[in-house]
């Protein structure tokens, strides 16, 4: 079992000698919207906050901890994930770095190795790359299913899903399984029937990859309805590779978030600034399939709400670290270090709609990342350096 698992069920802890700590809490601190604190404390009581303010001011407590003036920052909330997997793509990497393009295609070689693992084999990688993330300040992940594409191998991804997090979305539409080229709407109906049915016991949300080579939207539209029937909230690769009807059906459906949005029209943009539906943003995939940046600038100035995640998959972007991601889109997307720390944060609860992860504030879980420097700027400022020294998950220290 992960290390992710645990909570503290029992005593207060006071953690000071905050440099400075992200809230998330506008209505704390300096009242920008990351709520920043200098000279921080944070009470935990159980597995949940209980108190952030001037270490000065903090109440007395059971347990206390030195932070040694580091900053604190809630812990990522990894939004977008794949990894129910087995195999590698290497080859397929080595080639798009030659010149090669990125296309859809290369998920049935995923398919072929998850399909023919162990239980134990998709359990063990599922742990890894799990343990990876959390080490990099993640304690918050949804994960999917996609690479099994039968009844019986959705499942089992899910069910595998489901031992090591709450989050977890069925993808059985990644693409028409290979077994029905010749059929797709006969798999679009299975997806919709069986294979619905033998998953949604074990996901919360149903996503499916809207685009050539993939679902149309009229496919995509049938998908997300029978899973919304059958309780499950949806969300949607969307808009990846080239325009298409993704993301206004997905503000159409009130998907909770449209992933990818690397090829927008203003009409999609208009759409998502009209809904609740956040904008999720994957520069690892842009980065690994050397595609162009997705437009977080465009998207914040007109009010849309932006999630950053990793994306993490064997085929078009394989990270774990939502650091990185962060440098990216810094660097490239347009973001200020602290609009990217609060997409990979709040932004990623706003996409899970959550309010009890994503920020340091009375109620929230104490889920906190500490960095190895003064202020969280330092994770875009000083890219590819391992800043997360130390990670609380459900009030318990866990890295
Ligand atoms: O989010 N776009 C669709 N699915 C994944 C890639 C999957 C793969 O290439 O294996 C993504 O980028
Ligand atoms: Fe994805």
């Amino acid at each position: 079992m992960s290390s992710i698992s645990g909570s503290n069920t029992g005593s207060t802890t006071l953690i000071t000698n905050i440099a400075s700590l992200v809230t998330n809490d506008s209505s704390l601190g300096d009242g920008s919207p990351l709520g920043l604190i200098q000279d921080a404390a944070v009470v935990i009581d159980g597995d949940r906050i209980a108190w952030t303010g001037d270490s000065r001011k903090a109440p007395a407590t059971d347990n206390r901890v030195d932070a040694g003036g580091r900053a604190v920052i809630p812990g990522f909330v990894d939004s977008h994930s794949h990894l129910v997997f087995a195999g590698d793509r290497t080859q397929e990497f080595n080639a798009r770095m030659s010149g090669r393009a990125y296309s859809a295609g290369g998920i049935r070689t995923t398919v072929a190795a998850t399909r023919a693992a162990s239980d134990e084999e998709l359990e063990r990688n599922v742990v890894h790359y799990l343990d990876e993330a959390l080490r990099q300040g993640t304690t918050t992940f949804e994960t999917k299913s996609g690479y099994g594409l039968t009844v019986e191998d959705e499942a089992r991804a899910l069910r595998i899903a489901s031992a090591h997090t709450d989050e977890v979305t069925y993808l059985g539409a990644h693409i028409v399984s290979p077994d029905y080229a010749d059929d797709p709407a006969a798999y679009v109906a299975l997806v919709t029937g069986e294979m619905l049915d033998a998953c949604a016991p074990y996901a919360r949300w149903i996503d499916v990859f809207c685009e050539k080579g993939a679902f149309d939207g009229d496919q995509a539209r049938a998908i997300l309805t029978a899973g919304r029937a059958k309780g499950l909230h949806p969300r949607i690769h969307a808009n990846q590779l080239s325009y298409g009807p993704g993301v206004q059906l997905a503000v159409e459906l009130d998907a909770a978030s449209a992933d990818h949005c690397t090829h927008l029209t203003d009409a999609d943009v208009d759409a998502l600034a009209s809904g609740d539906t956040v904008a999720t943003l994957l520069p690892g995939a842009e980065f690994s399939t050397r595609a162009d940046w997705p437009d977080a600038r465009r998207l914040l100035d007109a009010g849309v709400t932006v999630a950053l995640s990793t994306d993490c998959n064997p085929g078009s972007s394989f990270t774990s670290s939502v650091p990185f991601c962060i440098a990216l889109a810094v660097r490239d997307m347009g973001m200020t270090p602290d609009e990217a720390l609060w997409s990979a944060t709040a932004g990623g609860a706003r996409a899970l709609r959550r309010t009890d992860v994503g920020r340091v504030a009375p109620g929230a879980y104490a889920d906190l990342a500490f960095l190895d420097a003064p202020s969280h700027v330092h994770l875009a400022y000083r890219p590819g350096v391992p800043l997360v020294s130390e990670v609380w998950r459900r009030g318990v220290r866990t890295v």
